[in-house]
């Protein structure tokens, strides 16, 4: 690479700093990015992108060769009032960049205007991937059914973290973020009246094992080196006080780290529903819809990231597991990468509100050392 990617986006910063506070006042939902998207698409037109649509997505290809690198932002706003008193409020009430996608999304425009002036210099592909949806939409499905790693050889993705200090890249090998799923379901006995349940096959006290029963998965059944969550966090069952319900309804999540250890939790709920309702003579119903897998980086490109962080200079640490999901799982689930964080806590200036909060906010100095992280990983990948 003839040039430095950190001074480079060092002097482009107030630009990143200015898309960032443009979508930062104008947030959209998933799969609703029309007007972000629209800006997205038009920047990457004139620097000389070959654009493919997804819907509100935008994928970008510049560069030939035959190996190609991804690199990919999340688009998508969270349905929150902001309550920051900041110049670039939000302008749309009840919706906020709580989560800090309009600052990846600007990182990313960042490293696409940067990559599209040294084009030449590179020795094969990149492809930007800007997705919506990634809030609960599982929008990184959508893009990859449009064919955004075809071709692709590895891709990176960043997210700002609220648990590092402002600047420092934190990268981690194998599991990042958990998997999370959802179920839900019924029992179903036999109801009649309060005073004669030996006629009835009460579903109640079927259901109060069930719960009990779920609690031994993860304390009993998951080895505890490992993690996971099994939660059940509805119940609901009856009408009246002389009345024995002929069902009741049950819902709720699971996390996990390994996909086996999701797997084994799902398997167990299932074989204590079977177990118990079959014991009193009851029948259960059980939905259970795996939602994200876990995110879970490459040892090898979790290197090659400490690698280019170190050649520029860029601080860089471990960063911590954290139970939340995040869609970028789908991607590595195809193919080899990894999901690096960018710290943003800064106490001095009182960006210290977590993710998903109403006074969220980034800090906006360390926008470029993304951007530049991202022209690196391009340059070096593709050497
Ligand atoms: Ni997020």
């Amino acid at each position: 690479m003839d040039f430095n990617p950190v001074s480079e986006a060092k002097e482009i910063e107030d630009e990143i700093i200015a898309w960032r506070r443009d979508f930062h006042m104008h947030p959209e939902l998933k799969y609703e990015e029309e007007r972000t998207s629209k800006i997205v698409e038009e920047h990457l037109r004139e620097w000389g992108y070959s654009i493919k649509r997804v819907g509100t997505g935008v994928i970008a290809d510049i560069g030939k060769g035959t190996k190609t690198i991804a690199l990919r932002a999340d688009m998508d706003a969270l349905p929150i009032q902001e309550e920051n008193d900041v110049p670039y409020k939000s302008k749309i009430p009840g919706k906020m960049h709580a989560c800090g996608h309009d600052a990846h999304t600007a990182m990313l425009l960042g490293a696409a205007k940067i990559i599209a002036e040294h084009k030449d210099g590179l020795n094969g592909k990149v492809r930007l991937i800007f997705q919506p949806a990634e809030e609960g939409g599982n929008g990184a499905v959508k893009m990859i059914e449009g064919g955004a790693l075809e071709g692709v050889n590895a891709i990176f993705g960043f997210h700002v973290w609220m648990d590092l200090p402002s600047g420092v890249i934190g990268i981690r090998d194998g599991p990042f973020l958990a998997g999370a799923g959802i179920f839900g379901g019924r029992i179903t006995g036999k109801g009649g009246h309060g005073a004669s349940p030996h006629e009835t096959v009460d579903p109640i006290p079927i259901m109060a094992e069930t719960v009990l029963a779920f609690q031994t998965i993860v304390s009993r059944n998951v080895n505890p080196v490992e993690t996971g969550v099994v939660s059940v966090t509805s119940v609901h069952g009856g009408t009246a006080f002389n009345v024995i319900p002929e069902e009741v309804e049950f819902k709720g999540t699971f996390r996990f780290f390994k996909p086996e250890v999701g797997e084994l939790i799902q398997r167990r709920m299932r074989e204590i529903l079977e177990g118990v309702t079959k014991a009193h003579g009851a029948k259960y119903e059980l939905n259970i819809e795996e939602l994200t897998p876990p995110t879970i980086n490459s040892k090898e490109m979790a290197d090659f990231a400490r690698k280019v962080a170190q050649k520029y200079g860029l601080k860089y640490g471990d960063v911590p597991p954290t139970m939340g999901a995040e869609d970028f799982a789908f991607y590595l689930q195809k193919v080899p990468g990894a999901f690096l964080a960018l710290g943003i806590r800064n106490e001095e200036k009182g960006i210290t509100y977590p993710h998903h909060h109403p006074r969220f906010d980034v800090d906006e100095d360390v926008l470029y050392l993304g951007t530049a992280m991202e022209v690196a990983l391009a340059f070096e990948f593709l050497r």
